[in-house]
């Protein structure tokens, strides 16, 4: 008999020889549902088990799914990164080419015509020299005239040439005109120096003199709007690419001059510290706001009107400095201004093979 009907029948009726005759066969069959209802209960504990095993399972199943669809996304950015990299630096020696090409052929086609002004104005000088001194002994003579008639007409012209005050300006204008002269040649130099004669050269360079060449060259962009503050340290030789590094240079002063509307002041400082020589360009212009400060780096990224910025000198910058082991660091203040660091390591681990171009 099923133990559950055994204790009902032992608290109501005492015990089982208490059950009448004609009653056996109805206890007989409860005892048998009670049976069946056991079986199914088990059938049932039975099925949910075996569920829960395979929900366990496919959980588990889903899980793995799920971190190897993290992985590949990761290795997909990775690889998006890195396409993104490759395209930079492909803007990059585009950009360089085409500021590169231009630049020399600007001092190539400036330098010929230099050279013979230059050497027709020293001529010039040595025979306006010999005129002058002609000229002294012309004027030696003049008493020799007799009055009147000839020495007349040469007194009035030279009152009318105002003989005194050329002869005297002859000679300034010739000085100024040779010392504009130089400062063309000056400039065609620095472009030479800022563009390709050492491209892709890994040199040990001065970055004093880069700096410098940079300045010459963006002088326009900058004087109407800031004074430049020189405040250089002791540098040592940096190992680089020169050509690439005065490129960055030329961005951040560039941007510290559009940063500033009216006046202001643009600030060179460089140093070292540690095993790091640092140049900082700081400016007293807009600012950043802090939320665009992740962004400026940003391909593209650009605040400018269309036309005055592609938003790609800092993503150049952050590439070419980032390729010689280095990086850049920026701070700002909305309304007083930003400041730019590069940092480069003197000792830097850089594959230069890579990057010869
Ligand atoms: N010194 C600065 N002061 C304020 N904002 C700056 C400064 N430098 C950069 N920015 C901000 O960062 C943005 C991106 O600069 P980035 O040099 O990459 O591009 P751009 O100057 O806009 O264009 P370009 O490609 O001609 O350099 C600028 O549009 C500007 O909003
Ligand atoms: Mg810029």
């Amino acid at each position: 008999m099923h133990p559950l009907l055994e204790r009902q029948i032992r608290r109501h009726l005492g015990d089982a020889t208490a059950i009448p005759e004609a009653m056996h066969a109805l206890f007989q069959a409860i005892g048998e549902a009670y049976e069946h209802a056991d079986a199914d209960r088990r059938l049932v504990e039975h099925a949910l088990d075996q569920m829960s095993r395979e929900l366990t399972e496919r959980n588990r199943e889903l899980q793995r799914q799920l971190v190897e669809k993290q992985r590949t996304e990761a290795e997909q950015a990775a690889l998006i990164k890195r396409l993104e990299e490759a395209h930079n630096q492909l803007l990059q020696s585009e950009k360089m080419a085409s500021i590169g090409q231009l630049a020399a052929g600007v001092a190539h086609e400036i330098n010929n015509p230099i050279g013979y002004v230059n050497s027709n104005l020293a001529s010039l000088r040595d025979y306006v020299r010999q005129m002058l001194a002609v000229l002294d002994a012309y004027e030696r003579a003049e008493p020799l005239l007799p009055d009147g008639g000839e020495r007349e007409d040469v007194l009035a012209a030279k009152r009318a040439a105002e003989l005194d005050y050329l002869k005297a300006d002859v000679v300034a204008l010739l000085d100024e005109s040779s010392d504009g002269i130089a400062r063309v040649r000056r400039i065609v130099q620095d472009l030479k120096d800022f563009s390709h004669a050492d491209r892709g050269e890994w040199v040990l360079a001065d970055l004093h003199k880069g700096l410098d060449s940079t300045l010459n060259v963006v002088n326009n962009e900058i004087k109407y709007k800031a004074r430049v503050e020189k405040l250089y340290g002791d540098l040592p030789m940096v190992r680089c690419l020169p050509s690439q590094l005065n490129q960055v240079f030329m961005n951040l002063l560039v941007n510290a001059a559009h940063a500033i509307d009216k006046q202001g002041v643009i600030t060179v400082r460089t140093g070292v510290e540690g095993d790091d020589v640092w140049v900082e360009v700081a400016d007293t212009g807009c600012g950043i706001p802090e939320a665009l400060l992740t962004r400026i780096f940003d391909p593209f990224f650009t605040t400018k009107p269309v036309g005055k910025g592609t938003g790609l000198g800092l993503s150049i910058s952050y590439g070419i400095v980032h390729k010689h082991g280095g990086h850049i660091e920026v701070k700002s203040e909305p309304g007083r201004g930003t400041v730019f660091r590069v940092n480069l390591p003197l000792h830097s681990s850089v594959d230069e093979d890579a990057d010869h171009e």
